[in-house]
């Protein structure tokens, strides 16, 4: 089928079965055009949370839907693609428990990083984003915390509270974050010696310590919103830059580095969508105690943002 004949289709299905599309920033143009709601990980879990739909198609990545479901435990939710975030395979439920064991006697609470999986959030106290991170830290009352799964959102996170924070793993990041090097922004700024350097928190602390702006993907798109800057150099996932663009038609962007592409955030294309709505595919299913828990870590960051 052509593209549009794929669009006609999903419109008519979205209708027919009363269904939501939330898409991530990263999403490919196509999907961002489509979906009703586009946003970042914090936009699409309170979206998720508050829509009436009776099917939910999540565009994304697992946990993003995992998280949707966690709200919605009523309703269909589906991810068109089997897409999984490498960051948060990274951290297992096993190492959380050994972490709590270890730290027992300085009385750590459990805050993660909302890119890991239900199982792992059963175990924790508070979800966060990179919308949010820091503020979540700081409103708690423990002074440990153990936080995971990404090494570089925790020591970016360090420098703002004064919390002792434990990194579980060790080195847990995204690769398609951690990549993004000094050497690609200088090169960048060459090149474009006016722009204005805006990095996600997932990149490392050098990548950070050059940026005049660290924030979620939604956090960037306001920032570059609200600029006088006409020129930006991109630090995240290059999808962003979709956005950027048709919401500042008069502005210019610069990927950090062309090789920062989610692959599992491309999966999704308009025939997997078609084919999510019309086969009812891929159903996320969760063990309900397992919900339960992890959406008390949701809601108490919901609560406080
Ligand atoms: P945001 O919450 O900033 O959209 O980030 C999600 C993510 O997976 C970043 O890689
Ligand atoms: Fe996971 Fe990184 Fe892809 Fe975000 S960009 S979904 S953190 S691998």
């Amino acid at each position: 089928m052509e593209n549009s004949e794929y669009i006609r289709e999903i419109l008519r299905l979205k209708k027919e079965k009363n269904a939501v599309i939330l898409a991530h920033n990263y999403q490919r143009p196509e999907i961002q055009d489509i979906a009703d709601f586009v946003g970042d990980s914090l936009g699409l879990s309170i979206e998720a949370g508050k829509t009436k739909a009776d099917i939910i198609i999540f565009c994304g990545v697992d946990f993003m839907a995992e998280t949707a479901k966690i709200l919605n435990p009523d309703k269909k939710v589906l991810i068109p693609e089997k897409a999984m975030c490498p960051m948060a395979m990274m951290l297992s439920p096993e190492e959380i428990l050994t972490a709590k064991k270890k730290f027992k006697s300085q009385n750590p609470a459990v805050v993660l990083y909302v890119n890991t999986h239900a199982s792992c959030k059963a175990l924790s106290d508070y979800a966060c984003t990179s919308a949010n991170a820091v503020r979540i830290l700081n409103s708690i009352t423990n002074d440990t915390i153990i936080f995971g799964p990404d090494a570089n959102l925790a020591d970016y996170a360090k420098k703002h509270t004064n919390k002792n924070i434990i990194t579980i793993p060790e080195f847990g990041n995204c690769p398609t974050h951690h990549q993004i090097s000094v050497n690609d922004i200088k090169e960048a700024k060459t090149q474009h010696p006016n722009a204005k350097f805006i990095a996600h928190p997932e990149c490392t602390r050098e990548v950070l310590e050059i940026a005049n702006f660290v924030g979620s993907t939604e956090q960037m798109l306001k920032f570059v919103k609200s600029s006088d800057n006409g020129e930006f150099i991109v630090g995240t996932e290059i999808g962003i830059i979709y956005r950027l663009r048709k919401e500042n038609p008069n502005k210019k962007f610069y990927p950090a580095s062309n090789t920062a592409i989610c692959p599992n955030m491309k999966m999704t294309t308009l025939e997997s969508v078609y084919n999510a709505l019309k086969f009812e595919k891929y159903e996320i299913n969760l063990d309900k105690e397992i919900m339960d828990k992890a959406r008390k870590s949701i809601e108490r960051m919901i609560a406080i943002v």
